[in-house]
């Protein structure tokens, strides 16, 4: 894994969107995997901006999100696919049918599952993949457990990653969902490229398992080791346990 470390969480934001943005110039066709979260806000606000600033072009730019909540509505309000209307699409010209999402609201989990797998595929696979890391390790919602389902599938939530949502719930944990879909372990590594952002000590040994320790179901983001080509994008904060 490429290990690179920023003075601030903004000095990291604005190189990774500047790399997006020039990727995107290479690639107009370019499929991006996104992430939801504190992390990537910083992100998207400098990738908002680097497209004003540059009129940038997201037309032929396909996007497919990691992740949504089961029963949740596109607009519905702390459903990812509405966090990312508003921190990206909205000021973007992404093409609407070119935004991948789960169906959170789908009768049939399964069959929603497998057509995001043969969305994600129909589009030629993700080129660049961006993710975030939970503080036990979880990628997406792959939560750490003793069996990680490889590909798309239903979740069942643990309660400190409920607690952590609950900021997009309007602090209210009770209205966040015990549910969500998310791709896999397996449908994350098959992105040609993976970069992942952590910011703060909260992420510190979550980090520091990620890159030092064993490959284990018990910590999901240390598959990434599996992958030839991951970048690790982290502040000093979250650099802490590596330095040490
Ligand atoms: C959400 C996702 C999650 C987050 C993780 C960190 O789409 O993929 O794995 O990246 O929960 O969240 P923040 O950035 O809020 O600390």
């Amino acid at each position: 894994m490429k290990l690179e470390i920023y003075e601030s969480e903004e000095a990291l934001a604005q190189t990774l969107a500047s790399t997006i943005a020039a990727a995107i110039r290479a690639h107009p066709n370019i499929v991006l995997g996104l992430p939801t979260g504190r992390t990537p806000l910083a992100l998207y606000r400098a990738l908002v901006a680097l497209t004003r600033e540059e009129h940038l072009d997201w037309s032929g730019v396909r996007t497919f999100n990691l992740d949504e909540f089961v029963g949740l509505g596109d607009r519905a309000v702390g459903s990812y696919h509405r966090f990312m209307h508003e921190n990206l699409f909205d000021h973007v010209s992404v093409r609407p049918e070119h935004i991948g999402f789960l169906d959170g609201r789908s009768p049939d989990v399964d069959a929603e599952c497998e057509r995001y797998e043969r969305a994600i595929a129909q589009a030629g696979g993700i080129d660049l993949m961006v993710l975030g890391i939970g503080a036990n390790g979880h990628i997406g919602f792959n939560e750490p457990c003793d069996v990680l389902p490889a590909r798309t599938h239903r979740v069942v939530l643990e309660e400190p990653t409920r607690a952590a949502n609950a900021r997009w719930f309007g602090g209210n944990m009770s209205a966040v969902p015990r549910a969500a879909l998310s791709m896999g372990m397996a449908t994350i590594l098959n992105a040609r490229e993976v970069v992942l952002m952590a910011t703060g000590e909260g992420k510190v040994d979550a980090v520091r398992e990620m890159m030092t320790g064993g490959i284990t179901t018990e910590l999901p983001a240390s598959f990434l080791q599996l992958h030839p080509r991951v970048t690790v994008m982290l502040d000093e904060a979250a650099a802490a346990g590596l330095q040490a």
